[in-house]
């Protein structure tokens, strides 16, 4: 189904649309186990904290069937096409653990910042949708947003390769604290198999996750094929250098791999 106006509206003043209940019980689960599989491969793709759990499997549609078919899943890619007006590839794709216990910070940051500074995306014609695998709450590290932050274009930001395993464009505490000023900050939370689409100059962060629940999310960023990055600095299964437009599947094609 197609956002509705009110929906493009909402998205355009705050910078994120929240769809609760997007994926069914028996699909999540799919989606879950295959994060399970992910994590026990010894992949160069799979990032792990400095506990040793894993903190990110990138690339995983590429190795992995599930998440192959979530990667072109309808209920993601359609809203996004939407949103961007016209085909879209795969510029980057996160399978996020934040564990139980163990899962570390996200520091302060936008998307776009990352790729534009590293990877010559010309544009910020590119947006994140992401699905929890498991129940997001307050405690166990959801994602906060800075509502309006989107509007305000590329904001300073250092490069930041210390303070986790993956190097991050990301904004000081003054800069956080003024656009905090101007809309507030929230931290979406709910069910497994829901679903948020973020703007990728949308400014966010994640607090580490010392609850006894895991916190899986998986994230599909997704760019406009005409607005293709342009620098290949980084390693392909990072960003991403196959630019053909996906083409939707099936919706039911994650509940075909329901037991
Ligand atoms: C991200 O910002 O790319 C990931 C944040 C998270 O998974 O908590
Ligand atoms: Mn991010």
């Amino acid at each position: 189904m197609p956002l509705t106006e009110q929906q493009l509206e909402e998205f355009d003043q705050a910078g994120y649309l929240f769809f609760p209940n997007a994926f069914s019980a028996g699909e999540t689960q799919v989606l879950r186990q295959a994060a399970v599989d992910v994590y026990q491969m010894q992949r160069e793709e799979v990032w792990r904290e400095s506990s040793g759990v894993a903190r990110t499997a990138f690339a995983a549609h590429t190795y992995n069937d599930a998440f192959r078919r979530l990667g072109a899943h309808p209920r993601l890619i359609n809203p996004v096409m939407q949103l961007l007006d016209g085909p879209v590839y795969m510029h980057q794709y996160k399978v996020n653990a934040k564990a139980a216990f163990d899962g570390e910070v996200w520091q302060w940051h936008q998307d776009y910042g990352t790729w534009a500074r590293d990877d010559l995306m010309p544009e910020p014609r590119a947006m994140n949708i992401a699905v929890f695998l498991d129940d997001v709450t307050a405690a166990n590290g959801p994602l906060i947003f800075l509502p309006g932050s989107h509007k305000q274009g590329v904001v300073a930001a250092g490069h930041d390769l210390e303070t986790t395993s993956y190097p991050l464009w990301t904004l000081d505490r003054d800069t956080v604290t003024e656009l905090y000023q101007q809309g507030g900050c929230v931290a979406p939370t709910g069910d497994a198999g829901s679903m948020i689409v973020f703007s990728s100059l949308l400014v966010h962060a994640s607090p580490p996750n010392i609850s006894p629940m895991d916190r899986t999310i998986v994230y599909l960023s997704l760019c406009h094929v005409d607005n293709h990055i342009r620098q290949f600095k980084r390693p392909e299964w990072v960003a991403h250098r196959d630019f053909t437009p996906i083409k939707p599947l099936a919706d039911d094609t994650l509940a075909e791999l329901i037991d």
